[in-house]
């Protein structure tokens, strides 16, 4: 251990970590399946800064929200400006969206992200200050049909990396203006109880209302079971939209609950709001969320633009996969590793390296002149596919034994057709 310590709450990755949310190579191997499921559903990469004016979040997210009250990492910067370190992807990518005038060319404008987010909570197993996400963004229609591939884009991508048990909660938080009745009703539910809600909830009772239903209390929860239920405060078109959606989940097979009392922790959603659960995590167990923003892109200045997206955690996917054993099928490691006896071979291994790599075969070689048999461990765990053995004996002979790792084989190959030989395998 050195003298400094990473921030609290972050982790490190690094190849072949024994746990698999540190594991860079297992992350390399998922974000690739990623990319590869957002081409299938047309979607390109956009890149936003790691960081924004704090008003964007302010904005967006809603200043009675948790995140915007307690967990931003807010600064000033060298001139005073206010700038927050992303807390999460929409509103950045929103921004980038009106910035590049993406809203004009018409259609549904569909992007993707890949990135770490940065929120002040309280560190514990599956929940960080940096997380990662992948993410996507749907801009430009409000048909129900895409909400059901923007959630069925999730399964897809989860369901291909490996993941089982896997629930969707769905449910439709309606519009700011079907909302203001449905929380006057909610209020009106709870407060002959208020005096048995935490501080937490008294709080949001008065300041967002809503979030009352996201409580973990046992004693709140039972009191919210008889609260009134948010879809039965949407308009008809409102309502309408919902089923559909949820008609369209059916048609494709996809398995859902609608939970009356899911709410999420933005106040920039609108109808369709969900999340995927995984049954094998414990208490930190959303693996992925996200909902519909019909009234986001305004808000930033832009003109009505109904939209649809979802995050999904990248930490959390990696231990759930970790806990079921999936076999994620790992790159390779290097051709080979050129395992060297005396100083000459030493000398001949450090030519031949550059050689080999020169025609793109993968080498790697020991520079702690250590026994054979360390260097042989050393090509084991780096899963080097082929061994080539080097003392003064080949260098004499112009003839080197080359096992083959997997099948435990040797054979002789001339040292000037080591390039071709390799190459092949
Ligand atoms: P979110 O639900 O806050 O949504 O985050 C998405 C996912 O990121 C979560 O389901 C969880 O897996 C992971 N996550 C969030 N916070 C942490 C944390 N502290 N540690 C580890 N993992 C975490 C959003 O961020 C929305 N922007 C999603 C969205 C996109 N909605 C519409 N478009």
């Amino acid at each position: 251990m050195g003298k400094y310590q990473r921030p609290k709450g972050t982790h490190d990755l690094y190849p072949f970590a024994q746990d698999w949310v540190e594991d860079s190579v297992r992350w390399n191997v998922v974000e690739d399946l990623f990319r590869k499921v957002a081409r299938l559903y047309g979607y390109g990469e956009v890149r936003t800064p790691l960081f924004e004016t704090t008003d964007l979040f302010t904005r967006s997210i809603g200043d009675g929200t948790d995140i915007v009250n307690k967990e931003m990492y807010t600064f000033l910067d060298k001139s005073d400006r206010s700038m927050t370190l992303r807390p999460e992807g929409t509103a950045g990518v929103l921004r980038a969206y009106l910035d590049a005038g993406l809203a004009n060319t018409g259609g549904v404008t569909k992007l993707y992200y890949i990135g770490p987010m940065f929120r002040y909570e309280r560190p514990q197993k599956g929940r960080y200050r940096q997380h990662q996400q992948c993410g996507v963004e749907a801009l430009g229609s409000d048909d129900p049909a895409l909400d059901a591939e923007v959630i069925g884009m999730a399964l897809a991508f989860f369901t291909a990396a490996g993941l089982t048990n896997l629930t969707v909660k769905i449910n439709s938080v309606g519009s700011p203006e079907s909302r203001a009745a449905y929380l006057g009703a909610l209020k009106a539910f709870v407060e002959p109880h208020l005096a048995e809600f935490s501080e937490e909830g008294k709080t949001r009772f008065e300041t967002n209302p809503l979030r009352m239903l996201d409580t973990k209390s046992e004693r709140e929860l039972e009191i919210l079971a008889g609260a009134p239920s948010l879809p039965d405060y949407l308009t008809d078109s409102e309502r309408a939209h919902f089923e559909s959606v949820l008609g369209y989940l059916s048609d494709a097979g996809y398995a859902h609950t609608v939970d009356p009392h899911l709410v999420r922790g933005f106040d920039y959603y609108t109808l369709t709001a969900f999340e995927v659960q995984s049954g094998d995590l414990g208490a930190q167990n959303a693996v992925g969320g996200g909902g519909r923003y019909n009234k986001l892109v305004e808000e930033l200045g832009g003109k009505p633009t109904p939209g649809i997206g979802f995050g999904l955690g990248f930490d959390r996917m990696l231990m759930a996969l970790q806990q079921l054993g999936v076999d994620i099928p790992l790159p390779p490691g290097p051709d080979v590793y050129l395992v060297a006896d005396g100083d000459a071979a030493r000398g001949e291994a450090i030519r031949l390296a550059a050689q080999l790599r020169a025609r793109g075969i993968a080498v790697d070689v020991d520079y702690n002149k250590r026994s054979v048999k360390a260097q042989m461990r050393a090509a084991d765990g780096a899963r080097a596919k082929s061994a080539v053995f080097l003392d003064d004996a080949a260098i004499e002979s112009g003839t080197a034994q080359v096992r083959d790792m997997a099948a435990a084989k040797q054979t002789p190959v001339a040292l000037a057709e080591l390039a071709q030989v390799l190459g092949k395998r």
